[in-house]
């Protein structure tokens, strides 16, 4: 499977090295994989880098080596994870290198006693060769990058991004229906406050012809910054509340979570929490070959009696995702 037609040679890449967002990257030309220093967001990858990592991902799939033995890799979670923490510890594990982790950064790192992101970056940099790092605030990652002696990886920052985990939705796109272009992709769920969908977004822009709809309750409707994006890299997008029609034409379906912990009162989050919720009825009204996707935890908005629907793909999503940061892993510390 590949994701273009005509392989790029290595000379005539760009990549993105440096630290940061934006002003910090830089684009040169060059050897293309292994010089991305940091993994912020989505927007810094392009078809190529993403192609080569797909390919790695494949080559690596269900191995354990010792190419990263002596490695060590520190995970820096000031905010809830399961999927994520642990995919990229298993993943270095399975590389034979090693982790130390910090699950609960929050209450149990330096933070408590009032010691900046960027002071425990500086520390955790001498301690380990790269950091995974999720926090509460948006820009977070950005923070880190500009201070850390290693590479800094976005594992979620507060609503903002979440890069890796696009990174592994899109392989899950690419290995279950065998194209990452012209698919009509619904997402669905809480678009203000999901980095997922936002981060998915920004992806599904550099592939061709696909067409993107968005389901949300009004108040959680996507954000402004990624229309513009969309609308700049010519990517066709609407808006929609007509879940079950789509659901008949739909390439992919792309549910998330209403984000409990982005709300400010619990009301509104009760009131809007069983919005657009996918039964066994609906998702049986799927079209063959088409994907329901989820970045994963559900509450309720995915029903139980779905998950050995044919369409159903969320946790072998989950699984790819070692895959895929084994791939990245080996890309940024080999
Ligand atoms: C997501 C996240 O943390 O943004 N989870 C994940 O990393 N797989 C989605 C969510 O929490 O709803």
């Amino acid at each position: 499977m590949a994701l273009l037609s005509k392989k790029v040679p290595a000379s005539q890449h760009g990549y993105y090295s440096g630290m940061g967002m934006r002003s910090i990257f830089r684009r040169q030309s060059g050897i293309y994989l292994s010089s991305m220093q940091h993994v912020i967001e989505s927007q810094q990858f392009d078809k190529v880098w993403i192609q080569q990592l797909f390919e790695h991902a494949d080559r690596l799939h269900g191995m354990r080596s010792e190419s990263l033995h002596g490695r060590i890799l520190a995970s820096l979670f000031y905010e809830p994870s399961t999927r994520t923490r642990l995919s990229f510890e298993s993943a270095m594990i399975r590389l034979g290198g090693s982790v130390l982790t910090t699950e609960n950064a929050r209450d149990f790192s330096s933070a408590i006693k009032g010691e900046t992101l960027e002071d425990s970056i500086r520390i955790v940099g001498q301690y380990a060769d790269l950091i995974v790092l999720r926090h509460f605030e948006v820009g977070a990652a950005v923070c880190a990058a500009k201070v850390s002696p290693v590479p800094i990886i976005n594992g979620g920052d507060g609503a903002g991004q979440h890069p890796t985990q696009a990174l592994l939705d899109i392989y899950t796109m690419w290995r279950e229906r065998g194209s990452l272009d012209n698919n009509h992709i619904v997402v669905l769920g809480d678009l203000k406050h999901g980095r997922t969908a936002r981060s998915l977004c920004y992806l599904l822009g550099k592939f061709a012809n696909n067409r993107i709809t968005f389901v949300s309750p009004e108040e959680l409707r996507m954000n402004d910054d990624i229309k513009e994006y969309l609308n700049k890299h010519g990517v066709s997008f609407n808006e929609s509340t007509d879940l079950s029609s789509l659901m008949k034409k739909a390439d992919v379906v792309y549910q998330t979570r209403i984000q409990k912990e982005r709300f400010e009162n619990e009301p509104d989050y009760l009131r809007l929490k069983g919005s657009f919720t996918i039964d066994r009825t609906l998702v049986d009204t799927m079209k063959k070959g088409s994907i329901l996707m989820h970045p994963l935890p559900r509450v309720d908005e995915i029903h139980s009696s779905v998950d050995d629907s044919e369409h159903a793909v969320y946790f072998k999503q989950a699984g790819y995702g070692v895959t895929v940061r084994m791939a990245l892993l080996e890309t940024l510390l080999l």
